[in-house]
């Protein structure tokens, strides 16, 4: 995929806003905004073709996923989410702003508490639902069945290079997040 004008222009808004007291809440409004159409927006972002969509070492396929920019303060990309695999519990470390401009994102969420992490209520992000989460957030993604999610997920920080932790989705033990981890903490959806 070839980064569109709008995505552009969203990269730009959001490294101007990096100089704000709340860069977090600026480029969370900033979102909003541009997710008030979801059907023109998903109009202006090409489509992944079959051979741009990885499949993992295990054998998951997550979805597409186009890095727009990415530096130490900021990583903006188009990112797809396939029905058929429960991705694992993992933190970011630094603000998120998710927008879902087609399909949806189931989103389940996990608190910290004194001996590890406790499930939270959850929430599927509709077309068009934009999430701020936090520093300490922690979230899976999924997308229901028949229902692939098409989405720009903005980190405030290199989401790439960043210390951070995955979970074991059974026991919810804490690692190092790495992509082999992550891989093998997959859990193929039964309703798919
Ligand atoms: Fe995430």
């Amino acid at each position: 995929m070839q980064t569109p004008p709008v995505l552009e222009e969203l990269v730009a808004t959001c490294k101007a806003a990096l100089d704000d007291d709340s860069p977090h809440n600026t480029i969370h409004a900033a979102m909003r905004e541009l997710f008030v159409d979801p059907v023109a927006l998903a109009a202006q972002v090409p489509r992944f073709a079959e051979d741009e969509i990885e499949t993992s070492p295990r054998g998951f396929r997550l979805g597409g996923e186009h890095v727009a920019h990415r530096d130490e303060h900021l990583t903006v990309m188009v990112l797809d989410t396939l029905p058929g695999t429960i991705q694992p519990p993992h933190e970011h470390n630094m603000n998120v702003v998710i927008g879902v401009f087609e399909g949806a994102e189931e989103q389940r969420f996990w608190a910290r508490t004194e001996n590890g992490i406790a499930p939270a209520a959850g929430r599927t992000l509709e077309t068009g639902d934009v999430m701020p989460l936090g520093v300490r957030g922690i979230h899976a993604i999924s997308a229901p069945a028949g229902r692939p999610a098409r989405a720009i997920h903005v980190y405030l920080g290199d989401i790439y290079s960043v210390e951070r932790s995955v979970f074991d989705p059974e026991t919810l033990e804490e690692h190092l997040f790495t992509g082999e981890r992550y891989d093998e903490f997959c859990q193929v959806a039964e309703s798919a």
